[in-house]
């Protein structure tokens, strides 16, 4: 479904490469968790796959497929057809997902090209069962709130209410367990468990191993821009080929037997 070879970005100013030859692949309803250290380049990885990155600033090489088309040739007017539909991504930090000048309800219309009284009501009606899954009851408030009216994690399930509502075929999520409290985890986890079973397919960009290890089929430990080992959860976790991934598990094993 997903196929990216030999990746790499690298800065225009400064040369410097922030993502180095990195292949992975993710077949229909499979998640690979995408792990590893702060700035080790998972958060550029997946913009590009969205096409995020300004051609301006970064050198792009290698390939990312989807569906057989090569993502980064495809053309800006023709991406909208992609983003959202097909492959939706939830940032990393939902405080700059959002027109910060708008009114949430009007940046959804706006955003799904809603037209008319009817199509607005039926929307909100969806978003509404969308929103009560993810712990927010209150849409009325939610729909008449500017972004910084309302928290980061607040955000942050709003916009897994809209990737939901949008029903796309491959969903990346970059950390959207790290801003919220351990309840609306627990349901976000829930949500996202709901659509593996739908047969979505899911990159999940994660810290915390008890995630990965809850969703995801495969994982791909990254450092320093580059993939180190990639395999079986289970596998990766229980047996760990690299060194630096050995100190992860190590380190996340002995945090959880502190907290106990
Ligand atoms: N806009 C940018 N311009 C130049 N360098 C950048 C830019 N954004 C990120 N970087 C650099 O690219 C590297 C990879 O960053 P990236 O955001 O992908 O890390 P990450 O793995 O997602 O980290 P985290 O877990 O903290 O989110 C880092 O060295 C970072 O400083
Ligand atoms: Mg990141």
């Amino acid at each position: 479904m997903l196929t990216v070879t030999n990746l790499s970005i690298r800065t225009k100013q400064t040369k410097e490469t922030l993502v180095r030859s990195v292949s992975f692949s993710v077949k229909s309803g499979e998640v690979l968790g995408l792990i590893g250290e702060s700035g080790s380049g998972k958060s550029m990885t997946s913009k590009c796959i969205m096409r995020l990155l300004n051609p301006r600033l970064f050198d792009l090489h290698g390939s990312v497929q989807w569906n057989g088309k090569e993502m980064l040739a495809v053309k800006l007017n023709e991406l909208d057809g992609y983003r959202g539909k097909q492959i939706s991504m939830i940032p990393q930090n939902p405080m700059t997902a959002f027109a910060p000048m708008l009114k949430l309800g009007k940046q959804m219309e706006l955003g799904f090209s809603l037209k008319g009284c009817r199509e607005r009501t039926q929307f909100r009606g969806q978003l509404a069962a969308a929103l009560a899954d993810v712990n927010l009851p209150d849409a009325e408030k939610i729909i008449n709130s500017y972004p910084h009216e309302l928290s980061g994690g607040t955000l942050q399930r709003v916009m897994i209410a809209l990737t939901i509502l949008q029903r796309p075929e491959l969903i990346i999520a970059d950390e959207i367990t790290t801003a919220v409290d351990a309840a609306s985890e627990y349901l976000i986890l829930n949500e996202l468990e709901k659509l593996r079973r739908a047969g979505v397919s899911m990159i999940v960009v994660t810290h915390d191993f008890g995630v990965a290890a809850r969703l995801c089929d495969r994982v791909a430990v990254m450092k320093d821009g580059e993939i180190i080992e990639e395999g079986k959860t289970r596998e990766v976790f229980s047996a760990p080929q690299h060194e630096y991934t050995r100190q992860l598990v190590q380190a996340s094993v002995l945090f959880q037997e502190e907290l106990c």
